[in-house]
């Protein structure tokens, strides 16, 4: 049993913190508005989850969630997430999130900012290329024939293998795609973004194994942002 630390609670964290409180790990929620608008989740979580500021939430984790608009990137405490596994979700969309040029001219990558930002965290890309409702229903009990995987990137071969024991204890198996600089083969409208796990907007998905992830990923072209 872990403590997952979640930094945003909005459509992604909360499908984590239902997956994984679903799985016997404790979960600490967090927003930007503050534990008492997270009461009607944690009510509906149980005892197994709480409330809390980012930085309580950073603190608590063995591993942490960032799952905000990528534009808050930056309001991510540091200190707390010092050599910790931090798994970040996040994708770039400009109208959402304003213009990055250095997404835009492909010379970083998503997760590559987040790193930056949290020099002595461990971080490890995840769950960003899954419709977060095609999370909640594809999860299946380790061996399922239809089981599906999602790829993860980054730099610590320790911090993999925490995060694909978390996944595999949420049910999904893991696809690595390499170091964190190659998390660009998951963001948004390459092959292996939504598309494997269903249609957006549709359930209950299509179970998506780690052979199609492995050739999605393997597909990828480069290109900016
Ligand atoms: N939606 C999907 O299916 C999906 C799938 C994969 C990846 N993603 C990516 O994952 C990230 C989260 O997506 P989402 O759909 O879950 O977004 P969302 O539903 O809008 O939730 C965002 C969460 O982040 C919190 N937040 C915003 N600014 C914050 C800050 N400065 N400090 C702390 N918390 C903050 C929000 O809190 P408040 O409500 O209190 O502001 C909210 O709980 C995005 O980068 C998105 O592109 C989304």
């Amino acid at each position: 049993m872990t403590t997952i630390g979640l930094i945003g609670s909005g459509n992604i964290g909360s499908t984590v913190a239902r997956l994984a409180v679903a799985a016997g790990h404790d979960v600490v929620l967090s927003n930007s508005r503050g534990p008492q608008t997270l009461q009607d989740l944690v009510a509906e979580l149980g005892p197994k989850a709480r409330a809390a500021t980012p930085a309580e939430a950073a603190a608590a984790g063995d591993i942490v969630v960032v799952t905000v608009p990528l534009r808050a990137y930056r309001d991510v405490p540091v200190e707390p997430l010092a050599g910790k596994v931090v798994i970040d979700t996040n994708n770039y969309y400009p109208e959402r999130d304003g213009v990055f040029d250095a997404l835009e001219d492909g010379s970083t990558t998503t997760g590559e900012l987040l790193q930056q930002h949290l020099p002595q965290a461990h971080v490890v890309k995840g769950f960003n290329n899954i419709w977060f409702d095609h999370l909640r229903t594809l999860a299946r009990p380790a061996g399922s024939a239809d089981r599906s995987a999602l790829p993860i990137a980054g730099d610590d071969p320790a911090a993999k293998r925490a995060v694909t024991e978390f996944f595999d204890s949420l049910g999904y198996d893991t696809v690595d795609a390499g170091p964190l600089a190659e998390n660009w083969r998951a963001q948004r409208d390459t092959p292996v973004y939504v598309t494997p796990y269903g249609v957006f907007g549709e359930l209950p998905g299509t179970p998506a194994s780690a052979q199609v992830v492995r050739e999605a990923l393997a597909a990828a072209k480069p290109t900016a942002a």
